[in-house]
């Protein structure tokens, strides 16, 4: 479909989304984490190329532009909100070369690709003017409802706003998705005969359907397999209810690769999240971002991880956090570990409890097991770093490299002030404070000498007797 240079897509999303009750536009609240126009980017950039994209922008328009401006797709400007057909009335100079036009709500997130090339191929094979993309979910109350001309008939009369229901049409369990296929010619044709003139009081597209009708066009509907995939984000709860579908979705997709994921409605995995076969995910678990996880993996309850990239084998124990890291094959994080944006953790290195790392490279089989923070710092193969080392890399104004070599040995309660080297080989005494570099296969002491008096207590003591 991507050669298809005769189907434009335009993406409702000017709307302020008012019941949402939000400061924050809401095409831009997210579900999956990541926001809602988003995903209904991502599943049109399957049919056609984002330059074929066409987004209707408005409310805060630049906020809008700028998160999804990446994707490359081209906007619209909706200036003032005056409706749906409004803002296809917009896009009139988008659409005008394309000899069809696939019409997308930015707040009907879960839509899939498949579905859409569905509804592309019935309105062709059907040769309508416009086909409607319906579901019959529990609960039609807030949606345009179907107007069949009979209920068995694939055309459709109109479509009825909530709000213009009569008594009788109550009933009407169809639903419009907001999702359509026009023919280009015809839409545009009829685009201005939209008016405010209805209940809504706004130019809605879905008026299209009769106006079409009445003018003797074919105006057909398909139903979406699942009725899940076309409903709408209208309300914070709407919204949460969406998230926990995609998520649920993530979670099938994994495991159906092979992964184990126990208890999967306590995680949270992002949509685009990947993992290998024989991972294990323990419950209470957050894969965030584009996290990449290999086989073989264990990651333990409590742990997020965002925007990481995990080799095979690793071990991740409890209540982790780890973010824009990379941890190599074997290696073994936590309980209680930290590692901030940067840090690279060699193949079977340690990274042990209460451990924070910031752009920080361990060396294969290097250890930090306890109580440390290694900042800006970069530790060689197999190397120990003692209990409560603690690298020293900022003075205030800028930060500052500490480098240690392969099979050196950081004495426990060690401070490096940065800058500083640290050779091969070479050992540090328990609680140095080190500030000078330390050549190759030495032993640096700095902390001050052992006193020892014997004796000493009793004779404190006899002074100290009350007279
Ligand atoms: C709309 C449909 C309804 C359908 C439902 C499915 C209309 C009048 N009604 O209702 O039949 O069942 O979707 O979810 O279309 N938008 C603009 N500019 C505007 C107004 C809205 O770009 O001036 C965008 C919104 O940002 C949103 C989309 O269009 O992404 C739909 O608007 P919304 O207000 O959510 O319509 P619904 O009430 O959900
Ligand atoms: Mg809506």
């Amino acid at each position: 479909m991507e050669s298809n240079m005769k189907l434009a897509v335009v993406i409702m999303a000017a709307g302020k989304g008012t019941r949402l009750k939000s400061q924050r536009p809401k095409v831009l609240h997210e579900i999956g984490g990541k926001p809602l126009v988003a995903h209904v980017i991502a599943a049109a950039s399957r049919i056609v190329a984002p330059s074929e994209i066409f987004v209707v922008v408005g409310h805060q328009a630049e906020r809008v532009k700028a998160a999804v401006a990446a994707s490359g797709v081209r906007f619209v400007e909706q200036t003032d909100q005056r409706g749906t057909g409004h803002a296809i009335q917009c896009a009139r100079q988008a659409i005008a070369g394309y000899e069809n036009t696939l019409v997308l709500s930015g707040d009907v997130p879960l839509i899939r690709p498949e579905t859409i090339e569905g509804l592309w191929r019935f309105h062709q094979a059907e040769q309508a003017a416009m086909t409607i993309l319906t579901a019959t979910p529990d609960d039609p109350t807030g949606y345009g409802r179907i107007l069949r001309k009979s209920p068995a008939s694939a055309e459709v009369e109109a479509i009825v706003e909530q709000k213009a229901l009569s008594a009788g049409q109550h009933s009407l369990r169809e639903i419009n998705s907001g999702i359509y296929a026009f023919r280009t010619a015809p839409l545009l044709a009829h685009l201005d005969r939209l008016d405010a003139d209805n209940a809504n009081q706004e130019v809605i597209l879905t008026d299209m359907a009769g106006l079409l009708r009445s003018a003797g066009e074919r105006v057909t509907a398909i139903q979406a397999a699942e009725p899940v995939e076309v409903l709408g984000a209208n309300t914070i709860a709407e919204l949460v209810a969406l998230d926990a579908t995609l998520r649920a979705r993530t979670a099938s997709r994994l495991m159906a690769q092979g992964v184990t994921i126990f208890r999967p409605d306590t995680c949270v995995i992002d949509a685009g999240v990947e993992v290998e076969a024989d991972t294990v995910i323990e419950p209470f678990v957050q894969l965030l971002g584009r996290t990449r996880i290999g086989a073989n993996c264990l990651i333990r309850s409590y742990t997020v991880i965002e925007d990481c990239t995990l080799g095979d084998n690793v071990l991740v124990l409890q209540s982790c956090v780890l973010a824009e890291s990379t941890v190599a094959n074997g290696a073994k994080i936590g309980p209680f570990a930290h590692l901030r944006p940067g840090s690279e953790i060699g193949e079977e290195a340690h990274v042990g409890n209460f451990v924070e790392t910031k752009k920080t490279k361990l060396g294969k089989g290097a250890k930090a097991n306890h109580l440390t923070y290694l900042g800006d710092a970069e530790v060689g193969e197999r190397t120990n770093i003692g209990a409560g080392t603690i690298t020293c890399n900022y003075d205030g104004v800028r930060k500052l490299t500490t480098l240690i070599g392969k099979d050196a040995f950081v004495g426990s309660d060690s401070t490096l002030v940065a800058p500083v080297e640290v050779g091969d080989g070479a050992y540090i005494g328990a609680g140095s404070c080190i500030t000078k570099n330390v050549p190759a296969g030495a032993l640096a002491v700095g902390r001050a000498r052992q006193v020892v008096k014997e004796g000493w207590a009793a004779a404190r003591r006899a002074r100290q007797q009350k007279p």
